[in-house]
């Protein structure tokens, strides 16, 4: 065989042989590297006469392109099983037994907030919504709270740095954006995270309240003391219950109370409510010479503990399925 020719078939066979890719390109500057055979050839083309060296020259050329074919189909070929020997190697056995698809449930507050809801849209409250990131317009100010109030302080609301935003601290600012796009008479509820700077069995950072407000011309406390009465008896489903309204004081509410429940041997305040103050009223243009109204909010997660018998409402945010799956 023509020396050039069996140069080619000798790298072909070679590459052939290969099964480790760092081998193969080794292997490969032997024949195509800057001293490889192949490369001696050509620069032995320079002392030759010119017909000889162009015949020769184009022989060289052949035999290389053929040689780097070879080299090129064997790496292919080496990264193809490389590849199959991983998907091997990673394959799942999809006629193993799965690890079970139990359906998903609601959380225990999210059902509370919903029952909650159901039982107010029964006697006529559509249910309104706001913003958990709040101005301290609506939060507080639009709300006849003072600036020394202490709900305002650093100690008890989480603020937006460098803007009048904070994380909101009740549902109330809902009752004034309402108002501000709908005239009296309306009754709604609305229901919604907020936060504060409060951790133990019966305060957690984020928690669930549902503001409820009734402007109508002829709303008074007593229908304030119906309403909540009738909701507690139906939502926890007893006639007995054990509830009092204390005496209490809210800025944007006149008179007020906190509303509390029997809770073992103590009570435990499940909400706030009141008079809607005139200057709330007169905020959003509301003449409170011809209207009058009531507010309330409730505790989400107190009433749920009140409901299951929880007694630490952090349980529901450690996003334990065991405690969890109780609900369902
Ligand atoms: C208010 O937030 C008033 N906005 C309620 C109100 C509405 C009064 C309308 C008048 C008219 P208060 O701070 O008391 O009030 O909170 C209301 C209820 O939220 C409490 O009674 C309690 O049930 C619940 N609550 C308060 N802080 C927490 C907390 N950190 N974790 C869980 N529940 C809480
Ligand atoms: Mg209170």
């Amino acid at each position: 065989m023509d020396p050039l020719d069996s140069l080619q078939a000798e790298a072909v066979a070679e590459f052939a042989a290969i099964d480790d890719p760092d081998l193969l390109e080794q292997v490969k500057a032997r024949y195509l590297g800057k001293q490889g055979l192949i490369t001696e050839r050509m620069k032995a083309l320079g002392g030759m006469e010119p017909e000889a060296r162009k015949a020769e020259g184009a022989r060289i050329n052949r035999v290389k392109t053929g040689v780097e074919e070879a080299l090129n189909a064997r790496r292919e070929a080496l990264r193809e099983a490389a590849l199959a020997q991983q998907l091997a190697a990673e394959a799942l056995d999809v006629s193993l037994p799965g690890r079970g698809t139990g359906a998903g449930g609601w959380h225990p507050v999210s059902r509370v907030r919903e029952r909650v809801c159901e039982l107010f849209a029964g006697i006529g409250f559509e249910v309104a919504d706001g913003p958990e990131i709040e101005t301290d317009f609506f939060n507080f100010t639009a709300l006849n709270t003072p600036d020394d109030h202490p709900a305002r302080s650093m100690h008890d609301t989480f603020y937006i740095e460098g803007s009048d935003r904070l994380l909101r601290t009740h549902t109330s600012p809902i009752q004034v954006r309402y108002m501000q796009a709908h005239q009296p008479p309306l009754r709604i509820v609305a229901p919604g995270r907020v936060y504060r700077v409060d951790s133990d069995a019966t305060h957690s950072p984020m928690f669930h309240q549902i503001e409820g407000l009734w402007v109508d011309r002829d709303v008074s406390f007593a229908d304030l003391k119906g309403v909540v009465t009738q909701f507690l008896q139906r939502f926890f489903e007893r006639e007995d219950l054990q509830v009092r309204f204390r005496p209490s004081f809210f800025p944007f509410t006149e008179p007020s109370a906190e509303i509390d429940m029997a809770w073992g041997d103590r009570w435990l305040e499940i909400g706030g409510c009141g008079m809607v103050h005139p200057n709330v009223l007169r905020h959003v243009n509301i003449d409170p010479e011809e209207f009058r109204g009531f507010a309330f909010g409730f505790g989400i997660d107190r009433l749920a503990m009140l409901r299951y018998g929880v007694r630490d409402l952090r349980l529901f945010y450690e996003n334990d399925l065991r405690f969890l799956r109780q609900f369902v």
